[in-house]
């Protein structure tokens, strides 16, 4: 396979463009009607031979059953090899090998490499060394986009257009992967979500930003006042034209608008286990979805899905129930894994078949990176930029994030997506520093190498930088004490 600058790496679901994600839609669905099953309408039974040149490597630092071996099935179902390395404890990451220096040999051995990983922004790391298309499986709990092309599939097939979708999610929101790449792709294509989280453990502050300032959700909703007959639950209410400055005006969220957004049943619910593997504290009280919360009106007609394993917040009981639609959902894994993998490897000529572009879908963010060693790091303890030995081949990377209506400035972390939002901004040749952003205006890719970033003023001090004449830091500074 041709390597370099057409290698195509899907690291979060945001990489993908929604016409993309309905081309692994179409690609998935084909498969399914050539090479399916015809006593399970659901299960790939058959083979083809377009992928008989390829391997594809499964790189895999965590435990998994499905996403490792649907997508090795759906690698052999077209025709291709695969070579797996399932078990750190046996891998040449026990001797403290790099994840960096793994992908680089293994992108001699194999033409694709799937890899899960327990720290968050691992697959992107994965991607800047591989030379061939990096897959993310999930990394930490930041994203697992594959399994969100899943559950989306699972919704259109239940004859569910996402617009409209009205989707409730269950669990551990802040620590559960599928969630965070399934809400982003839920907003995209216009659904409405409604987050049921265990208690403490509600989306992650960055992830719920995300969702308004980039994909204009509105929160509607909210606590309900004692005698307040009319709001509903806190709801995300996505565009009729994600990514559509348009948005909704004032008048489109009124309370007209709002009853009948909650008259509206539940296509579907959402069920996560809880990810105990990232939390300290074990055990915590923590939701149930039974027959009796499925009793509900308002999901009577919802397809229960989830990501599996479930370990107890999904009753078995509802196996049996028409809405349970978690083992088909499981199954999707290798019609839609076969689809990825295909395009990823550009193996269909028939023109039916549209080809991924290279690389990852632009940012719109200015990405500043500096040397380790100075200035911000990541504040995410988890992500893969705190390991000792990815040092060497990390640079603090940070996309500067302008919130122009509220005029807030953030930095997300190039790997984990988590944001940073205090900070100073400190001058390289002027050895200033200031809290105040608007500098930062208009900067460029090329301006922000002027700048260096500092999580705290003693940090900046500590650095040999003092503060900005005129500004509050400088008031301060020389109305105290001398020392
Ligand atoms: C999920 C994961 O690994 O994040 N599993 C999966 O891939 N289907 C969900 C989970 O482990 O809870």
């Amino acid at each position: 396979m041709t390597m370099g600058t057409h290698t195509r790496h899907i690291v979060s679901i945001n990489d993908l463009s929604n016409d993309e994600i309905e081309t692994v839609f179409r690609v998935a669905q084909h498969y399914l009607e050539k090479l399916g099953d015809k006593n399970l309408p659901f299960r790939i039974g058959r083979g083809t031979d377009l992928a008989s040149d390829f391997v594809l490597a499964t790189l895999f630092y965590e435990p998994s059953t499905r996403t490792r071996l649907s997508f090795e099935s759906a690698m052999l179902r077209l025709g291709g090899k695969t070579i797996t390395s399932a078990d750190p404890g046996t891998s040449s990451a026990a001797k403290g090998e790099s994840l960096a220096d793994t992908v680089r040999v293994l992108s001699n051995y194999a033409d694709a490499i799937v890899i899960r990983h327990p720290k968050a922004g691992a697959a992107r790391l994965a991607a800047e060394y591989a030379g061939v298309p990096v897959i993310n499986g999930g990394d930490g709990s930041h994203e697992h986009p594959t399994q969100t092309l899943c559950d989306l599939f699972t919704l259109k097939k239940q004859n569910k257009n996402l617009k409209g979708l009205k989707v409730a999610i269950s669990g551990d929101l802040k620590g559960s992967r599928t969630i965070h790449s399934f809400v982003y792709a839920l907003a995209r294509f216009g659904a409405f979500i409604q987050p049921l989280p265990a208690t403490g453990m509600e989306l992650p502050r960055h992830v719920d930003e995300r969702l308004r300032e980039e994909f204009q959700c509105k929160m509607i909703g909210g606590p309900k006042a004692p005698d307040d007959t009319t709001s509903i639950d806190a709801l995300y209410v996505t565009p009729d034209q994600p990514h559509q400055p348009s948005l909704f005006s004032d008048s489109d969220l009124d309370l007209n608008f709002q009853i009948s957004l909650s008259d509206k049943k539940f296509d579907a619910v959402y069920v996560t286990r809880f990810q105990k593997e990232r939390w300290q504290n074990a055990d915590l009280e923590y939701p149930k979805v039974d027959a009796k919360f499925l009793r509900s009106p308002k999901y009577a007609t919802a397809s229960v899905l989830h990501p599996l394993p479930r370990v107890g917040e999904l009753d078995t009981a509802l196996d049996s129930d028409v809405r349970a639609k978690y083992f088909q959902q499981a199954a999707y894994g290798v019609p839609i894994r076969m689809a990825l993998i295909a395009l990823v490897l550009g193996v269909e000529s028939s023109g039916f078949f549209e080809r991924f572009a290279g690389g990852f879908r632009s940012q719109n963010y200015v990405l500043y990176q500096q040397a380790r060693g100075v200035g911000i790091e990541c504040s995410n303890t988890n992500c893969i930029t705190r390991e000792d030995s990815e040092q060497q081949y990390i640079k603090n990377r940070f996309y500067l994030v302008h919130t122009k209506a509220s005029n807030k400035f953030k930095l997300r972390c190039f790997y984990c997506e988590s944001d940073i939002d205090h900070f100073m901004v400190a001058h390289k040749k002027n050895h200033w520093f200031s809290t105040d952003m608007s500098i930062l205006n208009d900067a460029t890719e090329t301006s922000i190498r002027d700048f260096i970033f500092f999580i705290e003023e003693e940090d900046a001090r500590k650095a040999g930088y003092h503060p900005r004449r005129g500004t509050l830091e400088n008031k301060q500074a020389s109305s105290g004490p001398k020392s």
